[in-house]
């Protein structure tokens, strides 16, 4: 690459991006994080069974990372002793069924060992993939490091049991470590309910990080730059943003990679203030995105009329009630059938356990009963933006209209509403 062709912005963008796995040395304050892990699963390196492991804790915490960085180390060590060790990443958001994870399974361990059987990708149910599975692990390996990441989004739990009981059940003689791992602390209770005592396991809980961690973060990567890209305050701004509202590492990573973006985008040759307060913006609407990725269509749109409310009336918090006479409008103009208000209910639960929006119980007294208040944690036009990205929610107002539409008055509302679709 000639010195024209370099990019002036980026020497090593790579190291901004969400799935890479820094080595050892720069990775912060998660020592005891990997310890216990390291402990939980370590024992395939002696060829013993190991343990099974959840880690719960909020986005950008560093759980897929550890994860994957112990499970690599493991399987290394693991080789060098002899014994055949295998990792198979699951991300259960986009195989969120039980024949998708186990066909995912199925093929990755293919690919990894010399299996000479065809794996089909249709057609058949979730017992052949186990039977696939069987196999492999009989004849090509020792233990296997299983990693099934962001697992509150699986439909079903029996993959876990399955596999927990692999062993016993006389299925397979290889054994099967499985790291869990969640966004939502509330998953706990769920599969509490849900599975029995054979899938014995630790519980870890990872916590968000503090500006300081999140600025050796931060600083551990700034070779991903060119020189001079970066001024002195740059990276302290970041972190004091990242970590004001959720401590949340790939926020911040995020936060840096967008200011890069824009300064390239204008032309610029270093990262100011202004593009990293800007850069915030975005990074704010891509995490609302992921945070809603896994939801159903009916959790956008519920988190959209809330986000609606606020924009176009004068208050902070709305009730159930409010939120759901906007989200029937808005359903009748995207062309969805409308769920009923106990459904929206449990949708705007379902986002408080995200984070995105807090639930407050407010009462009158004792005749009247107590409701529920709904605000936003964020910024109600990152919500507006990060809905609109949804291509089959596109016809929703967009910030514009909404912006414009606040200024109406209730009665010709509904009129700028139809009018905009
Ligand atoms: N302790 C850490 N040290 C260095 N980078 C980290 C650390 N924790 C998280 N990151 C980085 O932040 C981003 C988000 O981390 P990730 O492990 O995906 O979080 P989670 O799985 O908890 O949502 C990734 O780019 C990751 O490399
Ligand atoms: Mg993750």
């Amino acid at each position: 690459m000639s010195l024209a062709d370099q990019d002036p912005i980026f020497a090593r963008k790579e190291l901004l991006h969400v799935g890479h796995v820094p080595e050892e040395n720069r990775i912060v304050g998660r020592d005891t994080e990997i310890e216990s892990v390291a402990e939980e699963i370590g024992a395939i390196v002696r060829d013993d069974p190991p343990n099974n492991v959840m880690i719960y804790g909020k986005t950008g915490t560093g759980k897929s990372l550890v994860s994957r960085h112990v499970a690599g180390r493991a399987k290394d060590a693991a080789g060098s002793n002899g014994v055949e060790c295998n990792i198979v990443y699951v991300d259960c958001s986009e195989a969120n069924t039980e024949t998708r994870a186990t066909r995912q399974i199925a093929t990755a361990l293919k690919q990894e060992t010399s299996y000479d059987q065809r794996i089909p990708l249709r057609g058949v149910g979730t017992m052949e993939y186990y039977q696939h599975i069987w196999r492999i692990l009989d004849t090509h390996l020792d233990s296997i490091l299983l990693i099934l990441d962001e697992i509150d989004k699986l439909a079903s739990s029996n993959i876990l049991m399955q596999l927990s009981r692999a062993r016993e059940a006389g299925k397979t003689d290889c054994y099967i470590g499985i790291i869990g791992i969640s966004n939502k602390i509330q998953y706990k209770e769920q599969l509490d309910e849900r599975i029995d005592s054979s899938f014995g396991h630790r519980e870890l809980f990872f916590h968000p990080y503090d500006a300081e961690q999140l600025k050796e973060i931060m600083r551990n990567r700034t070779d991903a730059f060119q020189p001079g890209v970066l001024g002195s305050g740059t990276i302290e701004l970041c972190a004091a943003l990242a970590a004001k509202k959720h401590g949340d590492a790939r926020k911040a990573i995020d936060i840096l990679k967008e200011a890069g973006e824009l300064a390239r985008r204008n032309d610029d040759e270093a990262i100011t203030d202004q593009h990293i307060k800007q850069a915030q913006n975005v990074a704010e609407i891509n995490r609302v995105e992921e945070l809603t990725s896994g939801g159903t269509i009916h959790a956008k749109l519920a988190l959209y009329s809330l986000a609606s409310l606020i924009i176009t009336g004068s208050k902070e918090s709305f009730s159930t009630r409010d939120v759901y006479e906007r989200y029937e409008q808005m359903c009748e103009l995207v062309g969805y059938d409308a769920v009923t208000e106990n459904g929206l209910y449990k949708q705007l639960k379902e986002q408080a356990f995200l984070g995105i929006i807090e639930s407050t119980k407010t009462g009158g007294g004792r005749s009247q009963g107590s409701y529920l208040l709904h605000r936003l944690v964020t910024n109600p036009k990152h919500i507006i933006k990060a809905v609109h990205r949804d291509s089959s929610l596109d016809t929703l107002p967009s910030l514009g209209d909404l912006q414009d539409f606040s200024t109406i008055t209730n009665e010709s509302s509904q009129a700028t509403l139809d009018s905009s679709s």
